[in-house]
């Protein structure tokens, strides 16, 4: 190789020779053999034809050579009747308006920000505005434009359209990466992609070499990742001067982005939408017909709790209201609407609140209003896929000839994706149910309805049980109104909120940042697994950094289950763990699952661990409910009941009487799909991490030991433990942090009057007056010994000794010195390597 030319040449045939070059860094990795070169991007291997070329110059000329094709093509696309016409249309969109304003900021700062209403263009048009002009520019070759989304749906739907708008083919010059799929290829100069695959990406290539520019998109959602990556890149700009990077944002507080990022330019994107009216659920009752008289009711009661709080923790009162206006519509869904709600599964499950009230509007729209495709804003895919159900049955929206139903969600396969976006036949309504994806990630175009169930699947936090939870909660202000905003794009819409005026005055202005709310514990991990240093002094400089005990707290949790040593390095079961998108405990129980080859129950518990629970406890029907739930129970486990129920579940579904199975046993037909669905993920994930070959039928062994199962939840969920003190009769519990503690009433051993075991794990605790236990396993001495603690190296040490404390603790002197002795042995052993 002449001198001078830098970049990375690695030579099938021996020789490795390692250069760099400020324009061709990491861009391509050459390979040469004797006859012919390769060009060898992260996704695999190009055959090149020409041969290597053997100067700088000569190189310098094959990326001209290149830019000037891409922009002839560019030009042809544009002259033809298909690409004008499309040209026109993205003509129409506001962002087109300030692409040259857009443009220069983006030439003279290194960082921008984009705010724009949702629609106006941003994540279609300005990574094409950037290609464009470098392909105009005769620097095609060179650039590199990554641009994130947080959902992979987006990131597949967005990449397609853009191809599209430019005349190619998905995987050419326009591409997309999401977990397990993608579509690129050598000439790829725009990648759309999952925040998460270009946290990966940083994982091997810190610098980004090659990138030319970064956008992240969605960052007003404020979801973890984004905010991690934004340290992340923060750090990397000055390492990289010409890098640039463009922050997309749907809402108008680009101000803290831009402070963050000292001071970058913002540029807005003035947007026009149709006006949009508003019904709350009191115009909607009163348009129904029906009586008004669940909510007065509730409002009476609502003011009087209201009232009463306002004394004692005015803090509460939101939270108040809106759960006497939950309980009222729950009961307004079950006597108002329809009388065979009292059948439904559904009218057990506080989440599917106004099905029937769904049902009713949807109706009522296909039969009298003007033409217009209507989005349902719902909470998750288990109650989209209900619904859908229960709209199927309708003799009216169930009919293809006048009702297309489609879903819309994170996990959709791509074939339904593109039917969401194309104009229905004449005559024919387009109803889409979706997640809050359809909030601001995609844009429906002939949406002139929404409906807005009001609530959003959003993880939470509980510093006290150190769980996250991935439950319903109301949405924010903002949220609403981007929800309403949906019917306005196209002409005047209509916008049916199913909650009254009250709660959305109730809401809070905006949704608390992801990183403030949910537990760091994975955070954590991954900061490790990209070797960021020292947790809390990267998370110290995050937009807004979470405090500090959270994240000491986390840290101390990631010791004491393994996944870090006494000095914060991730350990071996920890860097496993990274590779999981589960809380860690969980990645933990499954990864010991696959090691002791019982994986098919262990997956069950960890699902069901992550979804809402699957046993109903009606309030009329309790002891029928836990009649039916004792039915599962041999061995003193909740979780081992759950793993019973899947599997009855799963038997009935093949007979395809899954629903009668469930509602004979009190159980959450959508949570069971939940488990299947979630199931399937995780199980792909852990193939991932290489525990398990894909053909091996580990999966599906249907026999296995109970015994070896409660040892695998005590591996997981240990440090929950608690011991079981007998008296005369009955049994009481203790934990080491809170003294005595309760089951709820409907754990499984929460039945029994006594336990033949000392140990219960449990996965989460609850703090109310007393602190109460959910799930439980008992488990033995012997188990708790041997799997209490983390069994990788390194940190066996502090494992035991705070497993020896609980021992002592509870003054269990035989097992104390059994412990003694097993940490001598270690002790011993540990010294001697
Ligand atoms: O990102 P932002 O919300 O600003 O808008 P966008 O996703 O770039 O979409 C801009 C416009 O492109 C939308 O208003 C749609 O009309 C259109 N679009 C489409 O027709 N099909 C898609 N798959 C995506 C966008
Ligand atoms: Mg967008």
């Amino acid at each position: 190789l002449p001198p001078g030319l830098q970049r990375r040449v690695d030579c099938y045939l021996g020789e490795y020779l390692s250069q760099k070059s400020r324009s061709m860094e990491g861009f391509w990795d050459i390979s040469r053999s004797n006859s012919s070169c390769s060009i060898a991007t992260d996704e695999g291997l190009f055959e090149q034809p020409e041969p290597m070329p053997q100067s700088k110059a000569a190189m310098e000329n094959i990326i001209w050579k290149r830019s000037l094709q891409m922009r002839s093509q560019q030009q042809v696309w544009q002259e033809s009747s298909e690409g004008r016409k499309l040209l026109e249309f993205r003509r129409s969109l506001p962002a087109y308006k300030e692409k040259e304003a857009l443009l220069m900021a983006i030439s003279q700062n290194q960082v921008v920000i984009v705010s724009g209403e949702t629609g106006c263009g941003k994540t279609t048009q300005i990574p094409q505005f950037i290609l464009e002009s470098e392909i105009e520019s005769v620097r095609g070759a060179q650039c590199s434009i990554i641009c994130t989304q947080p959902r992979r749906i987006s990131a597949m739907s967005v990449s397609e359209r853009v191809a599209t708008e430019r005349g190619e083919k998905l995987g050419e010059m326009v591409g997309y990466k999401v977990r397990l799929e993608g579509m690129k290829g050598r000439d790829t100069h725009l990648l759309f992609c999952t925040t998460g695959i270009l946290l990966r990406r940083l994982l091997v290539d810190r610098n980004l070499k090659g990138i030319t520019h970064v956008i992240v998109d969605e960052i007003h959602e404020r979801g973890m990742n984004e905010d991690f990556l934004l340290i992340v890149l923060k750090d990397l700009l000055p390492r990289r001067p010409e890098l640039r990077l463009i922050l997309m944002s749907a809402t108008l507080d680009a101000e803290l982005f831009s402070s963050y990022f000292g001071g970058a330019p913002t540029v807005h994107i003035p947007g026009f939408t149709y006006p949009v009216q508003t019904h709350f659920l009191e115009n909607i009752l009163e348009m129904t017909g029906y009586r008004l008289t669940p909510y007065n009711q509730i409002d009476d009661y609502g003011q009087e709790k209201m009232w009463k709080m306002n004394k004692q923790a005015p803090r509460k009162r939101k939270s108040q209201i809106v759960s006497a206006v939950e309980e009222a519509l729950r009961a307004a869904d079950l006597k108002d609407f329809s009388p065979d709600t009292q059948d439904s599964l559904s009218c057990w499950n506080p989440d599917c609140i106004g099905f029937n009230l769904i049902e009713y509007l949807l109706c009522n729209i296909c039969e009298k209003e003007k033409p217009g495709a209507v989005l349902v804003f719902m909470t998750g895919w288990d109650d989209i896929s209900s619904l859908k159900d229960k709209l199927l049955a309708h003799p009216i929206l169930g009919d293809s000839g006048r009702v297309l139903l489609l879903a819309c969600h994170g996990s959709m396969a791509s074939e339904e994706q593109r039917l969401i976006f194309d104009e229905p036949e004449d005559g024919v309504r387009k109803i889409v149910l979706a997640t809050n994806i359809a909030e601001t990630s995609i844009t429906i175009n002939d949406v002139v309805f929404v409906i807005d169930c009001g609530k959003a699947k959003e993880t939470s936090y509980d510093a006290l049980n150190n769980t996250p939870c991935l439950l319903p909660s109301w949405i924010s202000k903002v949220s609403a109104q981007q929800r309403r905003g949906r019917a306005g794009r196209v002409r005047p819409g209509e916008c049916y909120h199913l909650y009254p005026k009250c709660v959305y005055d109730a809401f809070a202005d905006y949704q608390l940042p992801e990183i403030l709310r949910t537990p760091l514990q994975s955070l954590c991990l991954q900061i490790k697994s990209l070797k960021l240093g020292s947790i809390s002094e990267f998370l110290s400089r995050a937009l807004q950094s979470p405090e500090l005990l959270a994240v000491q707290n986390a840290i101390e949790y990631l010791k004491i289950i393994g996944a870090l040593d006494e000095n914060e390095n991730l350990t071996v079961l920890g860097r496993y763990m990274t590779m999981l998108p589960m809380d860690p405990k969980l990645g933990k129980m499954l990864i010991l699952g696959a090691v002791f080859n019982c994986l098919d129950p262990v997956l069950t518990v960890v699902t069901g661990l992550s979804v809402r629970d699957p046993f109903l406890t009606p309030m009329d029907k309790k002891d029928l409910a836990e009649a039916a739930k004792a039915q599962f129970s041999r061995d003193y486990s909740d979780h081992l009941a759950l793993v019973r129920a899947y599997e009855g579940w799963k038997e009935a579904e093949r007979d395809l009487a899954g629903y009668e199975y469930c509602w004979k046993n009190f159980l959450s037909a959508q949570s069971m799909k939940a488990i299947d669905a979630l199931r399937r993920e995780f199980y792909s994930s852990l193939k991932d991490t290489g525990l398990v070959d894909s053909n091996n039928a580990t999966c599906n062994a249907w026999s296995y030991d109970e015994h070896l199962i409660r040892a695998v939840i005590c591996y997981g969920l240990y440090p929950g433990i608690c011991s079981v003190v007998h008296n005369e009769k009955s049994f009481s519990l203790k934990t080491m942090e809170d003294g005595q503690v309760l089951l709820y009433s409907n754990s499984i051993n929460a039945r029994e009057s006594k336990i033949p075991y000392p140990w219960l794990v449990f996965n989460e605790k609850i703090k109310v007056n007393s602190v109460f236990l959910r799930d439980s396993t008992a488990v033995s001495d012997s188990v708790l010994l041997l799997f209490g603690g983390s069994i990788s190296r390194g940190d066996t040490d502090g494992h035991l000794k705070m497993l020896g404390g609980y021992l002592e603790f509870f003054m269990k002197p035989a097992l104390a010195e059994m412990y003694q002795s097993l940490r001598r042995e270690l002790d011993d052993l540990i010294q001697n390597k």
